[in-house]
């Protein structure tokens, strides 16, 4: 099997994991991403095949797409009061569960509901394991009108900030809120909860993809022996 049919494996088989975490009756945060996706179709199934009933507040445009096409019912902040539990991707994951997300240019919303949800429940294989975050690049939602204004504090900041472009498309990503996305390639993060907060504060940015201190526990898909295994750091 190939590298990457092995991560779509590890992928699925953690995004089923999660979602056989979910009870009758939960409201639960609908992850973004090919990962977070597994588990958005594994509630489905459960709902056509066991009857289970949830309620899902989606993390953005393409998670409530899907959900919908599942039958899943939806709702939106307006109509609940807590969110029970939140199931969803990241791109790096430290040893401290801090980690980076965004690469759906999805984490503004991500983070609301994830940071909301009573259990924060990310799933990711193993190749997201890292020690230190920052070999991705850090997503930076920015107002368009400020992005250059933006890019410079950025690039005080230490960082080297590309605009993400389209595919299929010239030009910018537009995300599901009408802005744009800087990638920001940083030399290390020494520093994750003060790089997320200090970013943050430039005006012009509306979120940044580090999520610190907002994880409850890490399922990963990994490869042992010639087996895939699911294990959990909390
Ligand atoms: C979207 C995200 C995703 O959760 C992250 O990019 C992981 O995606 P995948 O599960 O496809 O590897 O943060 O904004």
């Amino acid at each position: 099997m190939d590298r990457k049919e092995l991560i779509r494996q590890m992928k699925q088989q953690v995004g089923i994991a999660a979602a056989q975490r979910v009870q009758d009756g939960m409201i639960v945060g609908l992850g973004t991403g090919s990962t977070a996706a597994f588990a958005i179709s594994e509630l489905g199934r459960r709902q056509r095949e066991e009857g289970l009933k949830i309620l899902g507040v989606p993390t953005s445009f393409s998670a409530a797409v899907q959900a919908k096409q599942e039958g899943l019912e939806l709702r939106t902040f307006d109509q609940i009061d807590q969110i029970d539990l939140a199931i969803d991707g990241a791109d790096e994951v430290d040893p401290h569960k801090n980690l980076i997300k965004g690469g759906g240019a999805a984490h503004t919303l991500e983070k609301i509901v994830d940071g909301w949800a009573d259990t924060f429940l990310v799933v990711v294989d193993e190749s997201k394991l890292v020690e230190h975050l920052g070999a991705f690049p850090l997503p930076v939602e920015v107002l368009p009108v400020a992005v250059y204004a933006v890019m410079e504090q950025l690039t005080k900041l230490g960082g080297i900030p590309q605009i993400r472009l389209g595919v299929k498309k010239d030009g910018p990503v537009i995300t599901d809120h009408g802005n744009f996305v800087l990638d920001v390639q940083f030399p290390n993060i020494p520093d994750p909860p003060k790089l997320e907060q200090t970013i943050n504060n430039l005006p012009g940015v509306l979120e940044n993809g580090l999520f610190v201190n907002l994880a409850d526990e890490i399922l990963i898909g990994r490869l042992q022996g010639e087996t895939i295994e699911i294990i959990s750091q909390v």
